[in-house]
């Protein structure tokens, strides 16, 4: 297979894709053929991975060392601001191949793509849907969707249409959509992509929780609400424009540098067992993105109960208005400052979550509606949590595990 200026063997691309599958993130013939067919290494240019200086393609094609990152399981940075944040990247493969999946998208569907960035998606998305012409993808960065367009014309996908503007409006030229995704982190739902959407359509939203990005598939429900499950966990960066309003999570980190705790207290009991369970982390770094996945599964419903929930580098748990007290879950122990009114609370919290049965993402029901509207049969219900976003409200009802093993 021959690169831009250099040479990609079919050997690189074909184990990139066998780890995919290997991971169980590529499960359907469709998406591990999408992903054989679409050579990542043509859509980007220039990159970082993590704070790494960047990597830049040459005349003769790109480095071994960059062609190893291109077919890793990683996340291209492929912009960045001018204090460093990343403004738009190439999504980690594993990420994209399970919303892939996740959008069981089928020969002949329209989709729609909110985050254009590389361009990456939007060919593997026209693979599966066996034309260009299928796929309408949006980013709000102009000098993206320039280049986005040169690139994807560049990879045989120019048919794809790029559209400059906010992803929050959707595309309603080209509507409707069967399949609507979101590949940035949204503060809420847009009524727009409802809209949008043919009735049997799908809408699959990293919808932003306590500064993560649980991955909400909805559906319209007959009642004409959008209802459905979470399938996922992921961090992408935060979508800009007309959404871009923080969410009811407070997300103040912890003002703690250099203050030894006033106490550790003992994990709790799940999440010790879960601990116990999981691959030790040595890199520092990494603990506190790669938890073992209870953790995260309490660290959405301690969102659910409280907006003071943080997550980040010095742990999870509660973190109170001025930052100076918290309490704050790490593989060491509970770590308290600030005296124990907080970690009472987190107490608590993770005591209501246990008597639910210690629920994993998955046996959520999510169910939105426009901000205003009644949710009557769920009022009063102690297994029901509401969250109010800026244009809608979600509503979140933990499903009994029996409940689900009966379908
Ligand atoms: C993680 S990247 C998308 C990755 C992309 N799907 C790919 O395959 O490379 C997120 C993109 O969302 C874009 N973005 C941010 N806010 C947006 C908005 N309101 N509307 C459309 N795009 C937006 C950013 O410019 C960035 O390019």
């Amino acid at each position: 297979m021959e690169g831009i200026g250099g040479v990609v063997g079919d050997g690189v691309i074909g184990s990139y894709v066998d780890g995919l599958v290997g991971r169980g993130v590529v499960r359907s013939a469709g998406v591990e053929r999408a992903f054989r067919a679409v050579r990542r290494d043509l859509f980007v240019e220039r990159f970082w991975v993590g704070r790494d200086s960047a990597y830049e393609v040459g005349a003769d094609g790109w480095s071994a060392e960059a062609l190893g990152l291109v077919y890793a399981d990683e996340a291209l940075i492929t912009r960045r601001d001018a204090d460093g944040s990343p403004m738009s990247s190439a999504s980690q493969p594993s990420v994209v191949a399970m919303m892939l999946e996740a959008l069981d998208l089928e020969p002949g569907m329209r989709v729609l793509e909110i985050g254009a960035g590389t361009g990456y998606n939007a060919a593997l998305m026209a693979e599966v849907v066996g034309d260009p012409r299928l796929v309408t993808t949006i980013d709000i960065d102009p000098d993206v969707v320039a280049q986005t367009r040169g690139l994807l014309a560049r990879a045989g996908y120019g048919a794809v249409e790029v559209i400059c503007g906010d992803g929050a409006l959707g595309h309603a030229a080209s509507a409707p959509f069967d399949r609507v995704v979101a590949t940035v982190g949204c503060s809420d739902i847009s009524w727009d992509w409802v809209e949008q959407m043919h009735p049997d359509g799908l809408l699959l939203v990293p919808l932003d929780h306590g500064g993560s990005h649980p991955l909400v598939k909805l559906r319209l429900g007959a009642t004409g609400r959008m209802t459905g499950r979470i399938v996922g966990w992921t961090g992408f960066m935060r979508m800009r424009g007309d959404l871009e309003t923080s969410g009811p999570w407070a997300l103040r980190p912890p003002d703690v540098d250099g203050r030894a705790p006033d106490a550790v207290r003992p994990l709790f009991p799940a999440l010790e067992r879960a601990l116990a369970d999981s691959s030790p982390v040595t890199d520092t770094e990494a603990e506190w993105w790669r938890m073992p996945s209870a953790w995260y599964d309490f660290h959405f419903f301690a969102c659910l109960c409280d907006r003071r929930a943080y997550r980040g580098p010095e742990g999870l748990g509660l973190v109170d208005d001025d930052g100076a007290s918290a309490a704050l879950i790490r593989r060491d122990g509970v770590r308290v400052w600030g005296g124990s009114g907080l970690y009472e609370e987190l107490e608590t919290a993770y005591g209501r979550w246990e008597r639910l049965g210690a629920p994993e993402l998955s046996l959520w029901e999510v169910e939105v509606v426009p901000r205003g509207a009644q949710s009557p049969e769920f009022v009063g219900s102690e297994e029901v949590f509401v969250v109010e976003r800026g244009r809608s409200r979600q509503v979140v009802k933990a499903r009994g595990r029996a409940e689900r093993a009966a379908e």
